[in-house]
């Protein structure tokens, strides 16, 4: 059952998604964060890197190779997952991989990462400034020619949402299986925005109907742009929404919960909620980091605390382990 949004919408099958995740991703329960408590596990989304961006790139690779593009451009953090993900993703499609990065708080994850995005051949662009390695990326002279395909920050762009709307529906369907209760609450990590995106849209044409609690990560603007915040986050499922073209109507985003105080200092910074969420996760089998899943999964156990009804933790971060050649094992 690897798109079921493809059987639930036939016009979306000429967007032909490559499979590169092993579909569904398992739920698992959380039993010690309380009976009610389940996860889902894109942490093992696909091999050899899992994690939300494999959902993504599937619907991104055919739309590269339909534009025929040798080379793609990317964008993200220092250490960024996404980068990682789609350095991969280039180095077996022997296709070039750049990547403009701006700073982020060093870690333990972010040299691992620096260290596979380079051994798997991408290029990184480092710049001292989201707006600086930003301009890098919008004003690469690539846009004026052909076989560049620009990818935006997190993988995210309009086919991309569309990996978090089949997930969505691909739980349903583990739900009408009987694996997992319907959730009444959802928790993820919003960054870029896709991910939960998706997952409004899928929301709504699943009939699951649960509250999706985003879990802000970065800062909401740049000047006079979006980053991360829940108006963009609103226009990327609407974007989504007309490409299944579905009726204007009947798009809602009342189960929109956008949260901004976990976030911390900003982007990348550890908070001590996130740190003690990251024990808790390890102790109940979760690989969590401080970026992402350990703010949402802050967020998570603290709702699960003042709830009693179904809540799940969608598990963005990859947990299978990154292989580096020997000379390129960074130190902590
Ligand atoms: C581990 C992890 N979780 C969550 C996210 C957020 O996903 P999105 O960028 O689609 O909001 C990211 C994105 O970079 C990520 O790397």
């Amino acid at each position: 059952m690897g798109w079921p949004l493809l059987e639930r919408f036939p016009a979306v099958q000429a967007m032909a998604p490559v499979a590169l995740c092993d579909l569904p991703t398992p739920v698992s329960p959380l039993p010690d964060i309380g009976t009610h408590c389940w996860a889902k596990r894109d942490d093992v989304s696909a091999h050899p890197y899992g994690g939300n961006k494999l959902r993504k790139l599937e619907w991104v690779l055919p739309e590269i190779r339909r534009q025929q593009a040798r080379r793609v451009i990317t964008l993200g953090a220092t250490g960024t997952n996404a980068g990682l993900a789609t350095a991969l993703l280039c180095q077996r499609e022997q296709l070039d991989c750049h990547i403009f990065t701006f700073p982020q708080p060093d870690s333990p994850v972010v040299r691992r990462n620096r260290a596979a995005m380079r051994a798997a051949g991408a290029i990184l662009h480092d710049h001292r400034s989201l707006l600086s390695a930003a301009l890098g990326w919008y004003l690469h002279p690539g846009r004026l020619t052909k076989g560049h395909y620009f990818l935006y920050a997190g993988c995210s762009n309009p086919v991309a949402t569309l990996a978090y709307a089949n997930a969505m529906l691909e739980l349903k369907q583990q739900v009408d299986a009987g694996l997992c209760p319907a959730p009444r609450d959802i928790v993820v990590a919003a960054g870029s925005g896709a991910t939960v995106a998706g997952m409004l849209v899928g929301n709504l044409i699943s009939g699951l109907n649960s509250r999706v609690h985003a879990i802000q990560v970065a800062q909401d603007r740049l000047g006079p742009f979006s980053v991360c915040n829940a108006r963009l986050v609103t226009h990327m499922a609407r974007q989504a929404w007309q490409q299944l073209a579905l009726p204007e109507a009947d798009f809602r985003t009342d189960s929109l919960h956008w949260h901004d105080r976990y976030l911390g200092p900003g982007y990348g910074h550890p908070t001590a909620a996130s740190r003690d969420a990251i024990t808790t996760g390890q102790a109940n089998g979760l690989t969590l980091e401080t970026t992402y899943s350990g703010k949402a999964f802050a967020a998570f156990c603290e709702l699960a605390e003042h709830t009693s009804t179904p809540c799940l933790f969608w598990q963005t971060f990859n947990s299978q382990p990154v292989t580096l050649p020997a000379n390129d094992t960074p130190t902590d």
